[in-house]
């Protein structure tokens, strides 16, 4: 059993959970991810240790409650509690090489597992410019922390309301322009985002670096349930990834089969959400 020692909301969809863990916190590297199972009867999920501190013994995650075990957690996980398992760090750490100068893209939730890249590219000594991008100013989050370890940070909403209105691939492109010795891209968020991050440097030759997000079920490397495709063969992300070269990802392959459970993660929410409308009626006829 882990303990949640802290918990903070950025919006009604996205919180962070930070865990005590020392042995994972003194192992944890950038890119890596962890497998959640909240208590006995949950389902496995995988997410980014989106920052670890060696000193405090703990590591934290960013979550969206989309489904669900995400919106278990968004009900059940708060500070003072305890997550029962959580397995890791899991997958092959990001290639933090000694580049001159990198732009370190996240896009909405993508912005949390981008930064351990960035810290550690800035304490490799590159320049480092962050792209950050949101829907609308009330959903930024970690600006604060990315400004720390930036030379430059672009935060781009879809209405303007702060930073530059516009998308992810408007600041990068900008950047590039800008720059012109731009050694490499690394683009973390959904899909359809890293897709487009890919194409719009595809055309300057800059190497860019994404983080797939495959349904994972063991993470181990044995079920095939996180097979991907990149450069025509098929790698699993679990244990070959998450990073990937942007250029070579097979995105619409992704895209397709991370829906293929839409129907029976649909019933689950519904189950769990009667569940939990029975106990409230419960809990209101007692009182
Ligand atoms: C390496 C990796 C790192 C991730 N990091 C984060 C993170 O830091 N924060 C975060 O909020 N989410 C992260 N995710 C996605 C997260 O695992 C899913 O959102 C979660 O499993 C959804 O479960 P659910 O029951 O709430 O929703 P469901 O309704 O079951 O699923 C909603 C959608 O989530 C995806 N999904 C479902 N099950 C899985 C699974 N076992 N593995 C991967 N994707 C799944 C599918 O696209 C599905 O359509 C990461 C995924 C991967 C592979
Ligand atoms: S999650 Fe099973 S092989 Fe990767």
């Amino acid at each position: 059993m882990y303990e949640i020692v802290k918990r903070e909301d950025f919006s009604d969809v996205t919180f962070l959970l930070e865990v005590k863990h020392p042995m994972m916190a003194k192992a944890a590297k950038p890119g890596q991810f962890i497998i959640v199972r909240l208590n006995e009867q949950s389902e496995r999920i995988p997410l980014t240790i989106a920052d670890f501190d060696r000193d405090q013994g703990t590591i934290t995650m960013v979550i969206q409650a989309i489904g669900k075990s995400t919106q278990e957690m968004q009900v059940e996980c708060q500070a003072g509690g305890f997550i029962e398992t959580l397995v890791g760090p899991m997958g092959e750490p990001s290639h933090i090489a000694h580049p001159k100068k990198v732009i370190c893209v996240g896009g909405g939730l993508g912005v949390a597992p981008v930064f351990p890249q960035l810290r550690a590219f800035k304490e490799q000594g590159a320049y480092v410019i962050g792209v950050i991008g949101f829907r609308n100013k009330d959903l930024v989050f970690w600006k604060d922390k990315f400004e720390q370890y930036c030379d430059e940070l672009i935060i781009c909403t879809d209405d303007g309301s702060i930073g530059i209105k516009g998308l992810v691939t408007d600041g990068i492109k900008m950047s590039i322009e800008k720059h012109g010795d731009i050694d490499e891209v690394i683009a973390i968020g959904p899909p359809i985002m890293m897709k487009f991050c890919a194409e719009t440097t595809r055309p300057y030759g800059v190497k860019t670096m994404v983080s797939l997000n495959p349904i994972m079920v063991d993470g181990t490397g044995m079920c095939g349930g996180c097979r991907v495709t990149v450069d025509g063969k098929k790698r699993f992300a679990c244990v070959e990834g998450p990073d990937f070269d942007g250029h070579k990802v097979d995105f619409d392959e992704l895209m397709n089969r991370l829906g293929r459970f839409k129907e029976d993660e649909k019933k689950a929410l519904d189950k769990w959400k009667k569940h939990q409308d029975n106990c409230k009626l419960m809990k209101g006829s007692e009182a």
